[in-house]
């Protein structure tokens, strides 16, 4: 599925920074944003992902920059934001995606230390960095925690609870510069659900829509959300889930 966002109010040359930008969700952000003419800063840990993502919007006449590291590491982020303000145009736009598997064995502390204190580091270095030039971000947050409960390790809803708090936060404290919007995904097609426990099919199949949602539904959201066609929307946690909130 390849959608248009030339309607959405993206100029060309615009710059984002997709955290996680290696795999998933982060990728098809990206690649969405490349292909609306958004030049993309593109961080992650996976070095490989970023080739190939880097190889991809080569391929559309686009560049990216690639940053590898790890977002939970304060030292990265600084480092990431020196290297975003050299690319000549202000970051316009955050995505702030990039997070653990909640699959991941952490207790509550850990989990709140990484997850929500990356998040939290990325935005303050934007905002630092590009100032009033700085138009909006999203968090990626998940409906564990927002509006869901299930059989994840007692960190994961705790950690996405506290990034859906921080992006209302932000969208007050900041009035606009840059808006903050939240999305709130259910199981998506991504590395992550690419081994799924024997039971995932069967809940799979009573949710309304019957099926996990693609990157690129989560992806189309976030675009909205950041672009100058969401001008007036601030502060909002949006579930991505085909209505699997209600049935779960
Ligand atoms: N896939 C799902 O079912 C689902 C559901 C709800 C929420 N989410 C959220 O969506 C976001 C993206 O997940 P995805 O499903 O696309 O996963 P993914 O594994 O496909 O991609 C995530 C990317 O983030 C990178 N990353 C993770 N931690 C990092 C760190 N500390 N520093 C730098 N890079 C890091 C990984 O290397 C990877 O490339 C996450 O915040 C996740 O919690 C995913």
């Amino acid at each position: 599925m390849e959608l248009d966002f030339s309607g959405l109010g993206f100029q060309r040359d615009e710059v984002a920074v997709v955290t996680g930008a290696g795999n998933g969700i982060g990728r098809a952000t990206a690649l969405m944003l490349a292909r609306a003419g958004v030049t993309v800063a593109a961080w992650d840990l996976d070095e490989e992902g970023l080739e190939a993502l880097s190889k991809e919007i080569d391929g559309m006449g686009g560049h990216a920059h690639l940053e590898s590291g790890d977002l939970a590491d304060q030292r990265f982020v600084d480092h990431a934001w020196q290297q975003a303000a050299q690319i000549g145009e202000p970051v316009r736009y955050l995505v702030n995606n990039a997070g653990p598997a909640a699959t991941t064995d952490m207790t509550v502390s850990e989990g709140i230390q990484v997850a929500i204190g990356s998040y939290a580091a990325v935005a303050e270095g934007f905002v630092a960095t590009s100032g009033q030039a700085a138009a909006s971000m999203t968090f990626t947050a998940s409906i564990a925690g927002t509006f869901y409960v299930g059989p994840t390790p007692d960190w994961y809803p705790t950690a996405k609870a506290g990034i859906a708090g921080l992006m209302r936060h932000l969208a007050v404290k900041h009035r606009g510069h840059p808006r903050s919007n939240g999305v709130a995904p259910a199981a998506i097609r991504t590395q992550r659900t690419a081994d799924p426990p024997a039971t995932f099919a069967e809940k799979i199949a009573r949710r309304p829509l019957g099926r996990i949602g693609e990157p690129e539904e989560v992806a189309a959201l976030i675009c909205f959300l950041l672009s100058p066609a969401a001008s007036f929307i601030n502060g909002v946690l949006v579930p991505v889930d085909g209505a699997a909130t209600w049935t779960d």
